[in-house]
């Protein structure tokens, strides 16, 4: 047996960890596919690697040092669990199967649970970065046991972005909290992809600029609060020229937004969980809604406002819709903290919000520099019940709310949509709130439904006897 890892999978996200973990000291990589054709490709186009490949899952095992350790990167859902049956078949107690796919945090659950059985170690680890991320340094977040941990982190900190010489790179908790921390960064993607989408739309459309001016307004926003990744790329993408048309890339693209399924996972995890992740779904239902093709034909008639978007001035309303994006993206960022909260209790793990921010620095989609403020938040207050209600947060608001007001006000009146920013606005303001209307809603149920309710004065249960005389009686039982 020579290598000390093993990678399963050689499409590209696979072939890319393991070449990354094989340009790192010390490390001698086993690689194994399916088709063994695709095996023999990636040792050919990389020699340098010094892959040690096998054909068979039984010849994989023989070539991994004890205990053993594979990473496993094939396709979420019934390709990771052939996988891991062949695995659970050659390996023994004691090595360790990480599942570095997307996959579904309760699946996690399930098979670290069976896998355990054998004495064999799982670890989910979620890994963000897409295929550069793979090759030159990702932002992982593994979960599965502290043992498992001891031997995996040296070699996961080997391959990890970094950031402040720290690797984006923690144990993140016991079972499927990796997987679950990689939803939740996923869901919080959907909602920046979609805040910049509507920032761009907005822009062009009040303003008339062109893609390729828009794309110098974010790159001027990348050297600013706003720097992040899905900023950068986004200035790439609107400087695009298609080559057969000459027309800008992002004009001759379908506006269709597809997916693979982490976000709506987050929507729904978050509903189970209680927790109002609103921009996140927003996020999702604009990718739904833009993949109507039929429904948006037969409604492309529909009344609208009158007369055309024009602003008053560009550059003041660049700015406004700059704020408003800096805004909606702390309530993003608070809302997916706020799920990860109330996972890590549903599912009793002790996941380190500070030290999720911290891994997120660097290697993942969602790397921006405003992570510093949200660690340093954590730091300060690891208990802080509401992101955006941290001392630098507040003040982020304090600068920005107005101007996010205008532009969601500006969106409404000029028929632009804008879901992202403006159910950020309307969860800001609901949270905000002195009083809601949620007493209303109570007061509703327990007309039609006798369901009762609280009061504000006194302890207890109620209900009025709404087809009686009205009267309020003490109530047993809250339904
Ligand atoms: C990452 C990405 C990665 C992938 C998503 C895209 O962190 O590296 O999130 O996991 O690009 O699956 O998701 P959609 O195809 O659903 O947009």
């Amino acid at each position: 047996a020579q290598a000390n890892i093993g990678v399963i999978g050689m499409a590209v996200m696979g072939s890319n960890l393991a070449r990354n973990l094989a340009s790192r000291d010390g490390n001698t990589v086993a690689i194994f596919n399916r088709s063994a054709e695709k095996t023999r490709a990636v040792t050919a186009e990389f020699p340098d690697a010094g892959f040690v490949a096998s054909e068979t899952i039984e010849e994989f095992a023989a070539s991994l040092q004890k205990p053993r350790t594979a990473i496993i990167m094939v396709q979420a859902g019934r390709a990771t669990d052939a996988v891991i049956t062949q695995l659970t078949e050659v390996f023994e107690p004691g090595d360790i199967i990480v599942d570095g796919g997307n996959a579904l945090f309760t699946d996690t659950i399930r098979r670290e649970a069976a896998v355990r059985a054998t004495g064999i170690n799982f670890v989910g680890a979620g890994i963000s970065g897409g295929e550069e991320g793979a090759l030159l340094g990702p932002s992982i977040m593994p979960g599965g046991s502290a043992e498992a941990w001891e031997t995996l982190g040296p070699i996961l900190k080997s391959i990890a972005a970094v950031v402040d010489g720290e690797p984006c790179v923690t144990h993140v908790g016991t079972d499927g909290a990796g997987h679950f921390v990689k939803m939740i960064h996923n869901g919080i993607e959907y909602a920046d992809m979609q805040l910049i989408a509507e920032a761009y739309d907005l822009i062009r459309r009040g303003t008339g600029k062109t893609p390729a001016e828009i794309a110098d307004i974010f790159a001027e926003w990348n050297t600013g609060e706003l720097e992040s990744y899905l900023i950068e790329i986004t200035a790439e993408v609107l400087k695009q020229v298609d080559p057969q048309t000459g027309a800008p890339l992002v004009d001759v693209i379908l506006d269709q937004a597809g997916s693979k399924g982490t976000g709506v996972w987050t929507v729904q995890t978050a509903l189970d969980l209680g927790i109002p992740v609103s921009g996140i779904a927003e996020a999702v239902f604009a990718r739904s809604l833009s993949s109507k093709p039929a429904q948006r034909a037969a409604s492309s008639a529909l009344p609208g406002p009158d007369g055309d978007f024009v602003v008053a001035d560009a550059d003041a309303f660049v700015e406004d819709v700059r704020l408003a994006l800096y805004a909606s993206k702390v309530i993003a960022y608070s809302q997916g903290f706020d799920a990860i909260v109330a996972g890590a209790e549903q599912y009793g793990w002790d996941i380190k919000k500070g030290e999720i921010a911290k891994i997120w620095r660097g290697g993942c989609i969602i790397r921006a520099r405003f992570l510093n403020r949200i660690t340093e938040a954590y730091a300060e207050d690891p208990a802080l019940v509401a992101l955006v209600t941290a001392p630098f947060f507040v003040d982020v608001m304090a600068s920005t709310q107005a101007a996010w007001r205008r532009v969601v006000v500006a969106a409404a009146e000029a028929g632009i949509p804008s879901p992202a920013f403006s159910s950020s606005l309307a969860y800001y303001d609901g949270l905000r709130a002195e009083r809601l209307p949620a007493a209303l809603v109570q007061g509703q149920r327990d007309f039609f439904g006798a369901h009762t309710y609280k009061r504000v004065d006194q302890d207890g249960t109620f209900h009025t006897l709404w087809s009686g005389d009205r009267s309020e009686i003490q109530a047993v039982d809250a339904h």
